[in-house]
């Protein structure tokens, strides 16, 4: 498809300067370093390096594609933000989603001030194409998110109306892949190269188990990323971040057998939630977490709480439900005994 990602960008991201930091400027030589008034004592006293190329480097084996096509984010958070940030003129531009689905997508555009069209998801939890589709010749409508696997409803949409979209969107497609790992549905990685406009982004806080120290991946044609490393902050990485995040990347071996334990784990739970009453239907889920709704969600989440199971009420998006993540054995075990107790 030929899109030209220029017109699509603001034209004060285009033509602004990016910060250039100390790090930028000595082009990587290693030496004597005296040009950042950094401390010279101590441990973790030197600037990150702002583009975190040997992150880079690990992610580009695993995932099978170019350094260039990475950006790395302070978490996916930050590059929702930074999507907005560099397509959407605020007070003008729009970003189209499907509702209930991750709640950021909304908080950063209002921060941006985007216009947000919000397509309520088909009852079956699939997108709307009859209604999105009316919008794509809007020209201020330049950014679409998709959620597969979807938060808080837990399927996966339909690649056929993914696909769709790709074809007949002419601006932005940006999907979230957070909980990719736990789902049976392909990557739509390898497709930035079929499609310019389009950003697939991932995290290390699901799968990768890492929540805690913040990395989220977007992966776009080297043009898209060139924009968001524009509009990054200098160092948005820190040192320990970048170590942590190269560690856990390094032991492949782990993050599988976790990921097969949080599956047989959710198996378990699956079959648990048939032998208690107060559950009316346990959505279908391609994720490590469930929508599951009760006979009455507020009053089960109380009683929870007072036991000190904490789990979130998603009543007010999805009529008497609760969304469960699947924890360790010992967690799981307390929540099915609780929830048999409460019934
Ligand atoms: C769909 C989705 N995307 C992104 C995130 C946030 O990811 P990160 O921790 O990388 O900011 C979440 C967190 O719950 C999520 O559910």
């Amino acid at each position: 498809m030929n899109i030209d990602i220029k017109k699509l960008a603001r034209t004060n991201i285009l033509n602004m300067q990016p910060y250039s930091s100390a790090r930028d400027e000595s082009g990587g030589i290693q030496g004597v370093f005296l040009d950042a008034n950094e401390n010279p004592f101590g441990e973790n006293n030197r600037y990150p390096d702002p583009y975190q190329q040997k992150l880079k480097q690990k992610i580009s084996k695993i995932k099978k594609i170019e350094p260039n096509q990475i950006f790395i984010g302070n978490g996916s958070d930050e590059i929702i933000d930074h999507i907005y940030r560099v397509f959407c003129r605020p007070g003008k531009d729009k970003v189209l989603f499907f509702n209930p689905t991750f709640g950021m997508y909304q908080v950063a555009a209002e921060l941006n001030e985007v216009e947000i069209i919000d397509i309520p998801l088909t009852p079956d939890f699939q997108i709307n194409l009859e209604e999105a589709k009316k919008y794509f010749s809007d020209e201020n409508l330049k950014v679409v998110v998709i959620c597969t696997p979807n938060n808080p409803t837990g399927n996966h949409i339909n690649s056929k109306d993914i696909d769709f979209i790709l074809e007949n969107f002419k601006g932005i497609v940006a999907i979230d892949e957070a909980y990719l790992e736990f789902s049976t549905q392909k990557s739509y990685l390898n497709q930035i190269n079929n499609y310019p406009n389009l950003i697939v982004f991932q995290t290390l806080s699901k799968a990768w188990g890492i929540a805690g120290v913040r990395i989220g991946m977007a992966y776009a044609n080297p043009e898209i990323i060139q924009l968001l490393n524009k509009v990054k902050h200098p160092y948005n990485i820190s040192v320990l971040n970048q170590k942590a995040a190269l560690e856990v990347l390094h032991n492949q071996e782990e993050f599988e057998k976790r990921v097969k334990m949080i599956l047989s784990e959710k198996e378990k739970m699956k079959e648990e939630f048939k032998n208690i009453p107060i559950i009316t239907k346990v959505y279908p889920s391609d994720t490590n977490f469930f929508l599951v709704e009760f006979t009455d969600a507020n009053k089960v989440f109380q009683e929870l709480l007072e036991q000190k199971i904490i789990v979130r009420n998603q009543s007010s998006k999805i009529k008497n439900s609760l969304r469960i993540t699947v924890g360790s054995p010992e967690e799981n075990e307390k929540l099915i005994q609780a929830l048999k107790n409460i019934s």
